[in-house]
């Protein structure tokens, strides 16, 4: 069983993005620029927005973050997407969602521009993804194919099984992998919570990735000898053993589906640090398509 170190794969493609910043830099363009929008104090949101802004200094990019109360209206929120989508300084933004229940959070992704939609949240960018166009890759779905290709992890007509529908990681995701692409070209089952026989399809399997939410559900009995298991999960439970109180629990259980794999991606330390980058490098892209 080989353990994905998705850690070290995205402090490597960190050093990648610094070195291309300096390189942007000695040529003569300015670094590339993210705004970030950040709604409310929701503990997890307020962790990966300060990640967002951390990971941009480390690069040396220069990073904006624009915070507004809970009572924001939609309005002004729609007012200021209109500004960053109008600021020559602004290379790509992000609104971070989950948004307070009075703004129509489809809406405000509906108003980002999608040549600054680093989120890849747009329709445009949706729409572009599915059919194969160069496009802004959300985060995560775009972290999971960096890790199949550092690998170098056979996916061509392989069965790869999806556990989860979400707009951000299961649609595009599974859209991803039947791309004719490398990695890609699999034969790809898109399974959710109404799938009938569930368990039986996750057990034929070459390729599982989980992104349902739902903290050690894929569990060993489920899995095929030899497969290559992708957690996406990041719930977090209460721990008293760490100092802020919770941790991280992924929607595979580990310790029974490890044995049984050729390669796993851990929580943490899988797929989570590889979201960061994939919005570095959409940032970059922005910067250089300017
Ligand atoms: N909330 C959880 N993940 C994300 C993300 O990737 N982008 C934004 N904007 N909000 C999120």
């Amino acid at each position: 069983m080989i353990l994905i170190d998705g850690k070290k794969i995205s402090q490597e493609i960190r050093q990648e993005i610094a070195r291309e910043t300096e390189l942007m830099i000695q040529q003569g363009a300015r670094a590339p620029h993210l705004a970030a929008v950040l709604v409310g104090h929701d503990g997890g949101s307020e962790t990966y927005v300060a990640n967002k802004v951390r990971a941009c200094a480390e690069v040396g990019f220069q990073s904006t973050l624009i915070r507004f109360e809970e009572d924001v209206t939609e309005k002004l929120l729609l007012e200021t997407v209109e500004q960053l989508n109008n600021d020559p300084e602004i290379d790509g933004f992000i609104v971070q969602l989950p948004l307070p229940r009075h703004i129509n959070e489809q809406k405000i992704i509906e108003a980002i521009s999608p040549e600054k939609d680093v989120d890849g949240f747009h329709p445009v960018n949706v729409g572009k993804l599915l059919i194969g166009l160069p496009c802004f890759v959300s985060a995560t779905p775009s972290g999971i194919m960096e890790l199949l290709r550092r690998y170098h992890i056979e996916t061509s007509g392989k069965h790869c099984v999806v556990i989860g529908r979400s707009n951000i990681v299961g649609k595009p995701v599974s859209m991803l992998m039947a791309q004719k692409t490398n990695p890609g070209d699999a034969t790809v089952t898109l399974c959710h919570s109404r799938t009938r026989n569930l368990k039986e399809l996750v057990s034929q399997a070459d390729i599982i990735i989980a992104a349902l939410g739902s903290p050690g559900f894929v569990t060993g009995d489920m899995v095929k000898e030899g497969a290559v298991v992708i957690d996406v999960g990041t719930t977090r439970v209460p721990s008293s053993e760490t100092k802020s109180g919770f941790r991280l629990r992924g929607d595979v259980l580990f310790e029974e589906v490890a044995p049984k794999c050729s390669y796993i991606t851990p929580v943490p330390g899988g797929v989570g640090p590889m979201t960061i980058v994939s919005l570095l490098r959409n940032t970059q892209l922005a910067a250089k398509r300017r």
